[in-house]
Protein backbone atom coordinates (compact mmCIF):
# COMPACT_ATOMS: atom_id res chain seq x y z
CA UNK A 1 0.00 0.00 0.00
CA UNK A 2 1.49 3.60 -0.71
CA UNK A 3 1.43 5.32 2.42
CA UNK A 4 -1.85 6.84 3.38
CA UNK A 5 -3.70 5.38 0.91
CA UNK A 6 -6.43 2.51 1.75
CA UNK A 7 -6.47 1.01 -1.90
CA UNK A 8 -4.57 -2.09 -2.71
CA UNK A 9 -2.35 -0.27 -5.03
CA UNK A 10 -1.87 -3.30 -8.60
CA UNK A 11 -2.39 -5.85 -5.74
CA UNK A 12 -0.70 -9.04 -6.52
CA UNK A 13 -3.77 -11.24 -6.58
CA UNK A 14 -6.34 -12.93 -9.24
CA UNK A 15 -8.03 -9.27 -8.75
CA UNK A 16 -5.17 -7.85 -10.29
CA UNK A 17 -6.60 -7.16 -13.94
CA UNK A 18 -9.91 -4.73 -11.94
CA UNK A 19 -7.38 -3.19 -9.41
CA UNK A 20 -7.66 0.35 -9.40
CA UNK A 21 -3.46 0.84 -9.90
CA UNK A 22 -3.56 4.57 -10.25
CA UNK A 23 -0.97 6.48 -12.13
CA UNK A 24 2.47 4.79 -12.73
CA UNK A 25 5.66 6.90 -14.10
CA UNK A 26 8.52 4.99 -15.84
CA UNK A 27 11.64 7.19 -15.75
CA UNK A 28 14.96 6.42 -17.10
CA UNK A 29 17.46 7.42 -19.72
CA UNK A 30 16.91 6.45 -23.44
CA UNK A 31 17.63 2.91 -23.76
CA UNK A 32 16.81 2.02 -19.78
CA UNK A 33 14.10 -0.53 -20.45
CA UNK A 34 10.83 2.01 -19.85
CA UNK A 35 9.17 0.75 -23.53
CA UNK A 36 10.43 -2.86 -22.18
CA UNK A 37 8.95 -2.95 -18.63
CA UNK A 38 5.74 -0.85 -19.87
CA UNK A 39 4.64 -3.31 -22.00
CA UNK A 40 4.86 -6.13 -19.40
CA UNK A 41 3.15 -4.03 -16.69
CA UNK A 42 0.45 -3.14 -19.13
CA UNK A 43 -0.26 -6.88 -19.77
CA UNK A 44 0.05 -7.45 -15.78
CA UNK A 45 -2.68 -5.12 -14.73
CA UNK A 46 -4.44 -5.09 -17.84
CA UNK A 47 -3.70 -1.05 -17.85
CA UNK A 48 -2.52 1.29 -20.57
CA UNK A 49 1.18 2.08 -21.38
CA UNK A 50 1.35 5.86 -22.48
CA UNK A 51 4.19 6.14 -24.70
CA UNK A 52 5.16 9.64 -25.76
CA UNK A 53 7.63 8.51 -27.99
CA UNK A 54 5.17 6.35 -29.33
CA UNK A 55 1.73 8.70 -29.69
CA UNK A 56 4.71 11.40 -31.26
CA UNK A 57 5.89 8.62 -34.03
CA UNK A 58 2.50 7.31 -34.40
CA UNK A 59 1.56 11.20 -35.58
CA UNK A 60 4.96 11.65 -37.57
CA UNK A 61 3.90 8.25 -39.50
CA UNK A 62 0.19 9.93 -39.85
CA UNK A 63 1.40 13.15 -41.45
CA UNK A 64 -0.92 14.59 -38.47
CA UNK A 65 -0.02 18.23 -37.71
CA UNK A 66 1.36 17.50 -34.69
CA UNK A 67 4.10 15.32 -36.34
CA UNK A 68 5.02 17.76 -38.96
CA UNK A 69 6.04 19.93 -36.01
CA UNK A 70 7.52 17.04 -33.86
CA UNK A 71 9.43 15.29 -36.52
CA UNK A 72 12.50 17.53 -37.04
CA UNK A 73 13.10 17.98 -33.00
CA UNK A 74 13.00 13.93 -33.30
CA UNK A 75 15.13 13.89 -35.52
CA UNK A 76 17.95 15.60 -33.64
CA UNK A 77 17.05 14.10 -30.49
CA UNK A 78 15.89 16.75 -28.72
CA UNK A 79 12.83 17.70 -26.84
CA UNK A 80 9.35 18.08 -28.21
CA UNK A 81 7.66 21.32 -26.36
CA UNK A 82 6.09 20.97 -23.24
CA UNK A 83 2.92 22.52 -24.30
CA UNK A 84 2.61 20.30 -27.56
CA UNK A 85 3.39 17.36 -25.18
CA UNK A 86 0.93 18.21 -22.32
CA UNK A 87 -1.47 18.77 -24.66
CA UNK A 88 -1.52 15.51 -26.13
CA UNK A 89 -1.15 13.64 -22.54
CA UNK A 90 -3.90 15.49 -21.57
CA UNK A 91 -6.07 13.85 -24.34
CA UNK A 92 -4.70 10.58 -23.87
CA UNK A 93 -5.66 10.41 -20.48
CA UNK A 94 -9.28 11.36 -20.91
CA UNK A 95 -9.48 7.87 -22.67
CA UNK A 96 -11.63 5.54 -20.74
CA UNK A 97 -8.97 3.13 -20.71
CA UNK A 98 -6.88 5.23 -18.44
CA UNK A 99 -9.76 5.26 -15.53
CA UNK A 100 -8.38 2.29 -13.30
CA UNK A 101 -5.01 3.45 -14.08
CA UNK A 102 -2.10 3.99 -16.59
CA UNK A 103 1.62 3.87 -16.98
CA UNK A 104 3.58 6.73 -18.39
CA UNK A 105 6.53 5.87 -20.17
CA UNK A 106 8.82 8.75 -21.09
CA UNK A 107 6.24 11.69 -19.81
CA UNK A 108 7.22 13.62 -17.52
CA UNK A 109 10.76 14.84 -19.17
CA UNK A 110 11.14 18.28 -17.91
CA UNK A 111 10.47 19.93 -14.81
CA UNK A 112 7.45 21.98 -16.13
CA UNK A 113 5.66 18.42 -17.36
CA UNK A 114 6.44 17.09 -13.72
CA UNK A 115 4.63 20.28 -12.40
CA UNK A 116 1.68 20.12 -15.00
CA UNK A 117 1.29 16.20 -14.34
CA UNK A 118 0.88 17.13 -10.38
CA UNK A 119 -1.66 19.60 -10.91
CA UNK A 120 -3.35 16.93 -13.29
CA UNK A 121 -3.05 14.49 -10.88
CA UNK A 122 -4.37 16.35 -7.65
CA UNK A 123 -7.60 16.40 -10.04
CA UNK A 124 -8.04 13.48 -10.68
CA UNK A 125 -9.37 9.94 -9.12
CA UNK A 126 -9.46 6.36 -9.59
CA UNK A 127 -12.35 4.87 -8.14
CA UNK A 128 -13.27 7.66 -6.47
CA UNK A 129 -10.10 8.15 -4.69
CA UNK A 130 -6.87 10.07 -5.37
CA UNK A 131 -3.68 7.75 -6.01
CA UNK A 132 -0.45 9.12 -5.95
CA UNK A 133 2.09 8.30 -8.66
CA UNK A 134 4.61 5.35 -8.05
CA UNK A 135 7.63 6.16 -9.29
CA UNK A 136 9.98 4.12 -10.78
CA UNK A 137 13.55 5.33 -11.80
CA UNK A 138 15.08 2.71 -13.98
CA UNK A 139 19.08 3.03 -13.99
CA UNK A 140 21.68 2.05 -16.21
CA UNK A 141 24.99 2.80 -17.25
CA UNK A 142 26.26 4.96 -20.49
CA UNK A 143 27.93 2.33 -22.02
CA UNK A 144 25.43 -0.40 -21.70
CA UNK A 145 22.68 2.53 -22.77
CA UNK A 146 24.47 2.92 -25.98
CA UNK A 147 24.77 -0.65 -27.03
CA UNK A 148 21.06 -1.37 -26.09
CA UNK A 149 20.28 1.83 -28.56
CA UNK A 150 22.16 0.72 -31.32
CA UNK A 151 21.01 -2.84 -31.30
CA UNK A 152 17.46 -2.25 -30.65
CA UNK A 153 14.91 -3.35 -33.46
CA UNK A 154 11.16 -2.68 -32.73
CA UNK A 155 7.89 -3.99 -35.00
CA UNK A 156 6.22 -1.02 -36.52
CA UNK A 157 2.81 -3.12 -36.23
CA UNK A 158 2.38 -4.23 -32.71
CA UNK A 159 5.07 -2.32 -31.19
CA UNK A 160 7.29 -5.46 -30.03
CA UNK A 161 10.48 -4.60 -28.97
CA UNK A 162 13.89 -6.40 -29.71
CA UNK A 163 17.80 -6.27 -29.66
CA UNK A 164 20.19 -7.51 -32.17
CA UNK A 165 22.37 -8.17 -29.05
CA UNK A 166 20.24 -9.26 -25.75
CA UNK A 167 16.83 -10.43 -27.52
CA UNK A 168 16.92 -11.44 -31.08
CA UNK A 169 14.09 -12.32 -32.85
CA UNK A 170 13.71 -16.03 -33.54
CA UNK A 171 14.17 -15.27 -37.41
CA UNK A 172 16.39 -11.91 -37.85
CA UNK A 173 14.81 -9.20 -38.78
CA UNK A 174 11.35 -10.26 -38.87
CA UNK A 175 8.93 -10.10 -35.29
CA UNK A 176 8.41 -13.49 -33.74
CA UNK A 177 4.39 -12.82 -32.78
CA UNK A 178 3.35 -10.80 -36.20
CA UNK A 179 5.75 -11.94 -39.19
CA UNK A 180 5.96 -8.36 -39.88
CA UNK A 181 9.90 -6.70 -40.85
CA UNK A 182 11.75 -5.40 -38.07
CA UNK A 183 12.81 -1.27 -38.46
CA UNK A 184 15.53 0.50 -36.21
CA UNK A 185 14.51 3.65 -35.49
CA UNK A 186 15.50 6.89 -36.94
CA UNK A 187 16.45 8.58 -33.37
CA UNK A 188 18.66 5.31 -33.01
CA UNK A 189 21.71 6.59 -34.55
CA UNK A 190 25.12 7.00 -32.71
CA UNK A 191 24.88 10.80 -33.35
CA UNK A 192 21.25 11.26 -32.23
CA UNK A 193 21.68 9.12 -29.42
CA UNK A 194 24.37 11.52 -28.14
CA UNK A 195 22.16 13.92 -28.53
CA UNK A 196 19.00 12.49 -26.65
CA UNK A 197 21.46 11.31 -23.78
CA UNK A 198 22.74 14.73 -23.29
CA UNK A 199 19.17 15.95 -23.37
CA UNK A 200 18.33 13.41 -20.72
CA UNK A 201 21.22 14.36 -17.77
CA UNK A 202 20.26 18.14 -18.48
CA UNK A 203 16.39 17.84 -18.58
CA UNK A 204 15.10 14.63 -17.21
CA UNK A 205 17.78 13.83 -14.44
CA UNK A 206 16.62 16.43 -12.24
CA UNK A 207 13.10 14.87 -11.97
CA UNK A 208 14.65 11.84 -9.92
CA UNK A 209 15.41 14.60 -7.11
CA UNK A 210 12.31 15.83 -7.29
CA UNK A 211 10.37 12.62 -6.81
CA UNK A 212 12.95 11.46 -3.95
CA UNK A 213 11.80 14.84 -2.67
CA UNK A 214 8.12 14.08 -2.87
CA UNK A 215 8.90 10.60 -1.20
CA UNK A 216 7.96 9.00 -4.10
CA UNK A 217 10.59 7.72 -6.14
CA UNK A 218 11.97 4.16 -6.33
CA UNK A 219 14.95 2.98 -7.88
CA UNK A 220 15.64 -0.09 -9.74
CA UNK A 221 19.14 -1.41 -10.94
CA UNK A 222 18.29 -1.57 -14.79
CA UNK A 223 21.40 -3.54 -15.66
CA UNK A 224 20.24 -6.80 -14.98
CA UNK A 225 18.31 -9.38 -17.53
CA UNK A 226 15.00 -8.19 -18.39
CA UNK A 227 12.80 -10.62 -16.27
CA UNK A 228 14.83 -9.42 -12.66
CA UNK A 229 14.12 -5.38 -13.98
CA UNK A 230 10.40 -6.70 -14.34
CA UNK A 231 10.20 -9.03 -10.85
CA UNK A 232 11.82 -5.93 -8.99
CA UNK A 233 9.24 -3.68 -11.04
CA UNK A 234 6.30 -5.53 -10.06
CA UNK A 235 7.45 -5.60 -6.46
CA UNK A 236 7.82 -2.46 -6.77
CA UNK A 237 3.99 -1.43 -7.03
CA UNK A 238 2.84 -3.90 -4.62
CA UNK A 239 5.58 -2.07 -1.57
CA UNK A 240 6.02 1.36 -3.20
CA UNK A 241 7.80 2.56 -0.16
CA UNK A 242 9.88 5.52 -1.17
CA UNK A 243 13.41 5.09 -1.34
CA UNK A 244 15.05 7.58 1.66
P1 LIG B 1 11.02 7.93 -26.49
O1 LIG B 1 10.38 7.09 -27.51
O2 LIG B 1 10.37 8.13 -25.18
O3 LIG B 1 12.51 7.42 -26.32
P2 LIG B 1 13.51 7.37 -25.05
O4 LIG B 1 13.09 7.97 -23.78
O5 LIG B 1 14.73 7.90 -25.65
O6 LIG B 1 13.47 5.93 -24.64
P3 LIG B 1 13.66 4.70 -25.54
O7 LIG B 1 12.33 4.32 -26.15
O8 LIG B 1 14.79 4.93 -26.49
O9 LIG B 1 14.16 3.63 -24.50
P4 LIG B 1 13.41 2.76 -23.41
O10 LIG B 1 13.84 3.19 -22.06
O11 LIG B 1 11.94 2.70 -23.67
O12 LIG B 1 14.11 1.38 -23.70
P5 LIG B 1 13.55 0.04 -24.39
O13 LIG B 1 12.62 -0.67 -23.48
O14 LIG B 1 13.07 0.32 -25.79
O15 LIG B 1 11.27 9.41 -27.09
C1 LIG B 1 11.76 9.61 -28.39
C2 LIG B 1 11.75 11.11 -28.70
O16 LIG B 1 10.40 11.62 -28.63
C3 LIG B 1 12.54 11.99 -27.72
O17 LIG B 1 13.91 12.05 -28.06
C4 LIG B 1 11.82 13.34 -27.90
O18 LIG B 1 12.22 14.01 -29.08
C5 LIG B 1 10.36 12.93 -28.04
N1 LIG B 1 9.66 12.85 -26.75
C6 LIG B 1 9.14 11.73 -26.18
N2 LIG B 1 8.57 12.02 -25.00
C7 LIG B 1 8.75 13.36 -24.81
C8 LIG B 1 8.40 14.25 -23.76
N3 LIG B 1 7.76 13.81 -22.66
N4 LIG B 1 8.74 15.55 -23.88
C9 LIG B 1 9.39 16.02 -24.97
N5 LIG B 1 9.75 15.22 -26.02
C10 LIG B 1 9.42 13.90 -25.93
O19 LIG B 1 14.91 -0.81 -24.43
C11 LIG B 1 15.99 -0.42 -25.26
C12 LIG B 1 16.70 -1.67 -25.80
O20 LIG B 1 17.30 -2.35 -24.70
C13 LIG B 1 15.75 -2.70 -26.46
O21 LIG B 1 16.40 -3.26 -27.57
C14 LIG B 1 15.50 -3.74 -25.37
O22 LIG B 1 15.27 -5.03 -25.92
C15 LIG B 1 16.81 -3.70 -24.59
N6 LIG B 1 16.63 -3.97 -23.15
C16 LIG B 1 15.64 -3.48 -22.34
N7 LIG B 1 15.81 -3.92 -21.08
C17 LIG B 1 16.94 -4.69 -21.09
C18 LIG B 1 17.64 -5.42 -20.06
N8 LIG B 1 17.23 -5.44 -18.79
N9 LIG B 1 18.77 -6.08 -20.44
C19 LIG B 1 19.21 -6.06 -21.72
N10 LIG B 1 18.58 -5.41 -22.72
C20 LIG B 1 17.46 -4.72 -22.40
Amino acid sequence: MVAGMSVPIAADTAGRQTAFVGPIILLGAPGAGKGTQAQLIAERYGIPQISTGDILRSNVSRGTELGKKAKAVMDRGELVSDELVCGMVADRLQQPDCARGFILDGFPRTAAQANWLDEFLAARTFGGRHLPPVVISIEVGYNQLLQRLTGRRSCPSDGQIYNIYSHPPKKEGICDLCGSQLIQRPDDKEEVIAKRLEKYQAETLPLVDYYRNQGRLQKLNGELPVEQVTAATFAALVRPEAEK
